[in-house]
């Protein structure tokens, strides 16, 4: 046999077996095609093992063969390859007689069949039958003949690991939406519950403020602080249920005109109370320009976020300090808004996280009681939902700065 043609037939195996594109059928029988060509053989067929009783064709000349199942006994040649894990060479025909009388339809006399193996276990057998011309196997084709049922098994490693990986994956892919189901069950459930606290804290709060007017000078102080705490409770749930919302873009923003120092001011009166219990001043710095003095947006969360960024300015700011709050038209087509404190300040390696969920520098010394760490990344998401983006700039010694600017392009008539 040509040196040539065995070289042929291995690159051409060699590269059925790696292609990812071809059927696992469609490999056997290119293989098999090869195998045969080269042994120069009219038939041949790749068996491989189904449990430990059958073995079947899954390549072969004759395609009406193919899916054949073949108990394995001793009788046939492919069994005693099996049983014994040996190449069986036949190329007299006296020595068929080991097998009985079971394969009288082989015409031509010499036959070789391998094992096809697999961490040294017989997995199926390679074989080739009624070599053509002359009637023998050459030592050199046995060899090759040898390498190729080596190399069937790496298509047939390929092809189980590829069944097994995507088995894998449809297992994760399927664990993946049981999951996500559960979370967005417990997801409905969690904010079902939280925006149901909503209703009675709405109460306590209507009763308080009735509560204010009527109750002497000396138990004012108690009405105030219960006042206090209740916005804070509301301003966290509000913040809990709309990070929800806004992460699942299940929230629609409702975009109006507003006056931005219009803004500021409805913002800074709703936190009267706080800021008269902590004696902070406020210093405007609001610069309507000539020409403009409007934008777009959705007024009731664009209050909130600067509600959230006064409640931190003051919260750690010391007692009696000064707050600077202000918007800037900048360009033609954007407005800043800044809020501006003398707090203890952000450390640059913190100014991007502490716009992530949950994330609290240290335990404040601003005397709150509560606080969950939403409030900032309740503020980035709404920013975000209207195109803007927040900042803080900070030197991490004294006063920070928290800035967000939205473009004020009119959205009403988008
Ligand atoms: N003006 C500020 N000065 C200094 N640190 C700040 C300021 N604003 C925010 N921080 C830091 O960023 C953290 C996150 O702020 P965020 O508003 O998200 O949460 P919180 O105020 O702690 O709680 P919540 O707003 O949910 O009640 C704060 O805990 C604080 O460490
Ligand atoms: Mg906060």
């Amino acid at each position: 046999m040509g040196q040539t043609k065995i070289f042929e037939a291995l690159m051409t195996i060699t590269r059925v077996c790696k292609d990812t594109k071809l059927s696992f059928k469609a490999k056997l029988h290119l293989i098999l095609t090869e195998v045969v060509r080269c042994m120069n053989t009219e038939k041949g067929s790749i068996m491989i093992l189904k449990g430990r009783k059958y073995l079947e064709v899954m390549a072969s000349t004759h395609p009406e063969l193919i899916g054949l199942r073949q108990p394995i006994d001793m009788k046939s040649p492919s069994s005693w390859v099996v049983k014994n894990n040996k190449v069986l060479l036949i190329n007299r025909m006296a020595d068929k007689a080991i097998f009985g009388n079971d394969f009288h339809h082989y015409a031509k006399e010499a036959f070789l069949l391998a094992p096809i193996q697999s961490n040294n276990r017989v997995v199926g057998v390679l074989s080739v039958t009624e070599k053509m011309g002359e009637d023998k196997f050459s030592q050199s084709e046995q060899e090759v003949f040898l390498s190729i049922a080596g190399q069937v098994i790496s298509a047939l490693e390929n092809h189980r690991l590829t069944e097994s990986l995507k088995k894998s994956r449809s297992l994760l892919n399927k664990k993946n939406i049981e999951l996500k189901r559960i979370e967005k069950i417990r997801t409905e459930l969690f904010n079902m519950l939280i925006h149901d606290l909503k209703g009675p804290l709405s109460d306590i709060l209507a009763n308080i403020d009735i509560l204010s007017y009527t109750i002497n000078d000396n138990n004012l102080d108690y009405v105030k602080a219960a006042q206090a705490g209740c916005d804070t409770l509301y301003r966290m749930i509000s913040d809990l249920l709309d990070i929800a919302r806004l992460e699942e873009g299940n929230l629609k923003l409702v975009f109006e005109e507003i006056e931005p120092e219009d803004l500021m001011n409805e913002a800074i009166s709703r936190l009267h109370t706080l800021a008269k219990i902590r004696e902070i001043k406020f210093i405007k710095k609001f610069q309507p320009s000539e020409r403009k003095n409007k934008m777009y947006g959705d007024r009731g969360l664009l209050l909130r976020v600067i509600q959230n960024l006064l409640t931190n300015a003051m919260c750690f700011s010391d007692q009696r300090e000064a707050v600077e709050v202000g918007f800037e038209f900048r360009d033609s087509d954007k407005i800043i808004f800044f809020i501006r404190d003398n707090g203890p300040g952000v450390p640059l390696e913190f100014q991007d996280a502490i716009f992530n969920k949950f994330v609290q520098l240290s335990k404040k010394k601003d005397g709150r009681k509560y606080s969950t760490g939403l409030g900032l990344t309740f503020c980035k998401l709404a920013v975000e939902a209207h195109d803007g983006n927040i900042l803080v700039e900070s030197d991490g010694i004294k006063g920070s700065c928290f800035k967000f600017i939205l473009p004020i392009i009119n959205r009403e008539i988008l």
